[in-house]
């Protein structure tokens, strides 16, 4: 597997430590265990790194753990790892770029995945893309500006026997068209608007 380099200004590689930009006040706690980091979701993957007593060939799990209780995998959190469990930054970025589940921005409240292997590339994923894209307005790899929606592209989720294939939200829909496809985004996204629209029960 081809490895990209990453490229970190201001980082030195000094044992197990906290991100150099963690905010050390406030330490949080969870049944008497305190993070020096103040943020609690470390402690979560700590306990991963524990009990795989630091591995490297953890690494892979631990990401997953990561990217759970944090929803995406910031710098921060790929520097915490690469010193914890003593990888290299650029193995664990390697492994985290190859994957197409794990993200490295917040993503929106609904995520629809277009594969863009070569079974559904063939099969004319790219017009699921720009159907998407003129209806919400937004480039792949983007998210819409109310949070809604984020549109991703996977270069293999596996099914490719059902190409074209999306996965909306964890679940995956085959054999799509780009009517399809909008339609399931379109209600996904509508239902979330109309709870949102919900008068707040006060008391
Ligand atoms: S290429 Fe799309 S699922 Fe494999």
């Amino acid at each position: 597997m081809a490895v990209p380099i990453l490229i970190i200004h201001n980082y030195q590689a000094s044992g197990r430590e906290t991100p150099e930009n963690m905010t050390l006040q406030e330490p949080a706690t969870t049944g008497g265990e305190v993070h020096p980091s103040g943020d609690e979701r470390y402690l979560s993957i700590d306990r991963t790194m524990k009990q795989s007593k630091y591995e490297k060939d953890s690494l892979l799990e631990v990401l997953n753990a990561a990217q759970e209780v944090f929803g995406y995998l910031s710098r921060d959190l790929l520097i915490y790892i690469s010193n914890q469990l003593n990888v290299p930054m650029s193995q664990v970025y390697g492994v985290a770029t190859f994957y197409h589940m794990f993200t490295f921005e917040p993503r929106g409240e609904h995520n629809c995945i277009i594969c863009k292997g070569t079974a559904c590339h063939v099969k004319d994923a790219d017009r699921i893309i720009q159907a998407l894209s003129e209806e919400f307005n937004i480039a792949a790899g983007e998210t819409t500006p109310d949070g809604l929606l984020s549109l991703t592209i996977a270069r293999c989720v596996g099914s490719c026997s059902l190409a074209p294939v999306i996965v909306l939200d964890g679940q995956v829909y085959g054999k799509e068209t780009p009517e399809n496809v909008n339609r399931r985004v379109l209600e996904a996204v509508s239902r979330s608007k109309e709870e949102l629209a919900q008068p707040m029960e006060v008391g």
